[in-house]
């Protein structure tokens, strides 16, 4: 028996490297520069990022507001087809396009299609007759249109949340500590958290403002903490105006 065990653990030495290598980890290094097809320049880089994070919170105002439309079986088409979202998205941010620079512009070009993408991809979902909860929400929009908008620009909008439901909406390290320093700020606290960081070779400016609850949000994520709700994720017993996550933007600077 003693000898079976010891002419395993020969074996075992023998065919397993020393240390073996951690399966499933994340690779080191990466984000090459070629991956920003959009940068802004370093004195454009705070604006941008505010100017982007209002029209994102502006579009999920728009989406929430056919909230009703959008779960009720008996209706067919709900109205808000790609170019629905798209004329009221662009009025809605209009004023903050008025004093944009040509490379905001074209960032802000590239969003609105990136939006009107989304919404058309998600048509034959929220029209479909007979079914209440179309899995659609501005949170799911929002997810979705930053994966479109990041793979055209290379400008990455998320919104990590304090108890996310898509891994996509996984803080960072420094998403997390804004998310800690607004949880602990509470109410009053809605000055954005901005900082420079190198990714690979490429500087990037950061910028994250808190998302906070309104009434209508807290049948999903309000209380009492851990029950279900109507999509059986547990609710986190959040009040209007705590913060539920942040937004998110990262731009390239180009100088
Ligand atoms: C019907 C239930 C429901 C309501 C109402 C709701 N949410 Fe959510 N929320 C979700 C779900 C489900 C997700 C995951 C969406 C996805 O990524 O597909 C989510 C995701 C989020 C996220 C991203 C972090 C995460 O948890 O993944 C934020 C931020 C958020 N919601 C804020 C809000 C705000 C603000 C409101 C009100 C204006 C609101 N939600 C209303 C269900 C809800």
């Amino acid at each position: 028996m003693i000898r079976r065990a010891s002419a395993l653990a020969m074996l075992l030495t023998l065919t397993l490297p020393a240390a073996a290598e951690q399966v499933g980890a994340r690779a080191k290094g990466g984000f090459p520069e070629s991956f920003f097809m959009e940068k802004v320049p370093r004195a454009e880089a705070n604006a941008t990022a505010e100017k982007l994070a209002r029209a994102v919170m502006a579009a999920r105002m728009i989406i929430f507001a056919y909230a009703g439309k959008i779960v009720d079986p008996t209706l067919g088409d709900k109205g808000l087809s790609g170019d629905a979202l798209e004329s009221q998205w662009r009025s809605a941010v209009e004023p903050d396009l008025i004093d944009a620079s040509p490379s905001q512009k074209k960032i802000f070009e590239k969003l609105f299609w990136a939006g009107r993408q989304v919404m058309d991809n998600n048509q034959e979902r929220i029209n479909t007759k007979g079914v209440g909860w179309k899995n659609f929400l501005p949170a799911k929009w929002e997810r979705e249109m930053g994966q479109v908008f990041a793979a055209r620009t290379g400008i990455i909008i998320k919104q990590p949340g304090r108890a996310y439901r898509s891994p996509m909406n996984a803080p960072d390290d420094t998403e997390r500590a804004a998310l800690e320093h607004y949880v602990k700020a509470g109410h009053g606290e809605n000055k954005p958290l901005t900082s420079f960081a190198k990714w690979g070779k490429q500087e990037v400016y950061r910028h994250m403002e808190p998302i906070r609850l309104i009434p209508a949000c807290l049948g999903c994520h309000g209380k009492p903490k851990g029950e279900p709700d109507m999509l059986g994720f547990e609710k986190d017993g959040l009040e209007a105006g705590d913060v539920i996550g942040v937004m998110s933007v990262t731009v390239g600077l180009s100088d």
